[in-house]
C-alpha cells in the first residue's frame, strides 16, 4: 500500500536521511571529513646515556628509554613509515639544582639531536625545552633555596624562581638549536618563556628556529607514566604552582594569548582527550598551528583496557587521534604515532 505524499513529509517519515550516506563503506569514505595521515603524527622518545639500550617502559607497553645509538635505529624506522617529526626527552646520568645537562653541548639531549641530524637529517627534530629531567628536585627550572647562588629571600622556599630559570631556558634553547634542533617546545609554564626563548635564539643567530609552546599545559594526573619513563618526578610537591588548574578555561586562552603576542609560532594544548573544548577554543581564535598531546597516561590507559580485553586498541587508539584532529589539532605528539600508521596502513 502506497502512504500519501503528506505521510511522507510528516515528522514520522523523515524527507532528510542523513543515513543515506552511510550505506556502504565507499560512501562513508567519500563524505568523511577528517583523515589521519603520517603528517599528522610527532613521536615523543626517551634517551639516556649508554650503548645499545632499549629498556621498555613498564607502564606504557611498547615504548623504550633508548641510547642514542638505538635511538637513530628507532629514529629510522619512524621515518621510514612517513612520521615527520619528533620530540626528545633526556634523561642524563647527572643531575643537579639547575639542570646543568640541559644546557651542556655535550649533555645528553644535544648529543641526541647531532646523532639524529646525522643520520636521518629530514627528520624534524623537537626539543622538549624543561629542567625537570635534569634537576635532583624534578622541578622544571631553579627552586628557591637557602644557600643557593639564586636564593632570593623574600619569595617562599621552594617556589620555582622565574627570572633566572628564563635564563636558563634560553640559554639551553641556544645549544639546543646549536647542535640541531629544528624546532624548540618550551614545556614548563614558566611566565615570559617563549619571549625568552626567541630573544636568545635571535641574538645567537637562530632567528630561522620556530618555537612550538605548551601553551596551555595542564597540572594533570595523566603524566603520571611520563614521570617514570623520564625518571622525573618532583621530590616535593607537585606542579601546580606553574601548570594550569584543570578547572580552567578562560586562563587557558590568556596564557595563549601571552605566548602568540611573545612570538610562538605553533601552540600546543596538553593533555589532549580530557581538553579538548580547550584545543577547539584556541583553533577557533587563533591562525598558528596548533598541536595536541596525546599523554603517557591517555596511552597507558588504552593500553591496559586493550589488556584486559576490554577494548580494541587499534580501533579505540585511531579513534583517539581522529578525535583530537577533529577538535581541531594539526599536529597530535603520541606515543601511538608508529602503530598509527601501521594501522592506517592496513
Ligand atoms: C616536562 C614534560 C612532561 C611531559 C612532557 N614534558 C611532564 C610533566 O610536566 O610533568 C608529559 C608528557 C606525558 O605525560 O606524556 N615538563
Ligand atoms: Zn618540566
Amino acid at each position: 500500500l502506497k502512504k500519501t505524499s503528506q505521510q511522507a513529509i510528516s515528522a514520522a517519515y523523515p524527507a532528510m536521511r542523513p543515513r543515506r550516506l552511510r550505506r556502504t563503506e565507499t560512501l562513508r569514505r567519500m563524505v568523511r571529513e577528517i583523515i589521519l595521515t603520517p603528517d599528522d603524527f610527532i613521536y615523543p622518545l626517551f634517551v639516556r646515556p649508554g650503548k645499545d639500550i632499549r629498556k621498555p617502559i613498564a607502564s606504557m607497553p611498547g615504548q623504550y628509554q633508548f641510547s642514542v645509538d638505538t635511538l637513530v635505529t628507532e629514529i629510522k624506522d619512524a621515518a621510514s613509515l612517513g612520521i615527520p617529526a619528533v620530540v626528545l626527552f633526556g634523561i642524563p646520568d647527572e643531575k643537579d639544582a639547575c639542570g646543568h645537562d640541559n644546557s651542556n653541548p655535550n649533555g645528553i639531549v644535544p648529543t641526541a639531536i647531532r646523532a639524529i641530524k646525522d643520520a636521518v637529517p629530514e627528520m624534524i627534530v623537537i626539543s622538549d625545552m624543561c629542567f625537570c629531567e635534569y634537576t635532583n628536585h624534578g622541578h622544571c627550572g631553579i627552586i628557591n633555596t637557602p644557600g643557593d647562588t639564586h636564593y632570593t629571600p623574600n619569595l617562599p622556599e621552594g617556589y620555582l624562581l622565574n627570572d633566572a630559570t628564563l635564563d636558563i631556558l634560553g640559554e639551553a634553547s641556544v645549544v639546543h638549536a646549536q647542535a640541531g634542533a629544528d624546532i624548540i617546545a618550551p614545556s614548563g609554564m614558566i611566565d615570559g618563556m617563549v619571549g625568552a626563548i626567541r630573544g636568545a635564539l635571535d641574538v645567537n643567530g637562530f632567528d630561522h628556529i620556530s618555537i612550538m609552546s605548551y601553551a596551555a599545559k595542564y597540572a594533570s594526573g595523566f603524566y603520571g607514566p611520563f614521570r617514570d619513563a623520564a625518571e622525573s618526578p618532583p621530590q616535593f610537591g607537585d606542579r601546580s604552582q606553574y601548570q594550569m588548574d584543570p578547572a580552567n578555561k578562560r586562563e587557558a586562552l590568556k596564557e595563549i594569548a601571552l605566548d602568540v603576542a611573545e612570538g610562538a609560532d605553533m601552540l600546543m594544548v596538553k593533555p589532549a582527550m580530557p581538553y579538548l573544548d580547550i584545543l577547539a577554543a584556541m583553533r577557533a581564535e587563533y591562525d598558528l598551528p596548533t598541536a595536541a598531546y596525546q599523554v603517557s597516561g591517555e596511552y597507558a590507559m588504552l593500553h591496559a583496557a586493550a589488556a584486559n580485553g576490554w577494548l580494541d586498541l587499534p580501533r579505540c587508539a585511531l579513534e583517539s587521534l581522529t578525535s583530537i584532529k577533529r577538535a581541531g589539532a594539526d599536529m597530535i605528539l603520541t606515543y601511538f604515532a608508529k602503530d598509527a600508521v601501521r594501522w592506517l596502513n592496513g
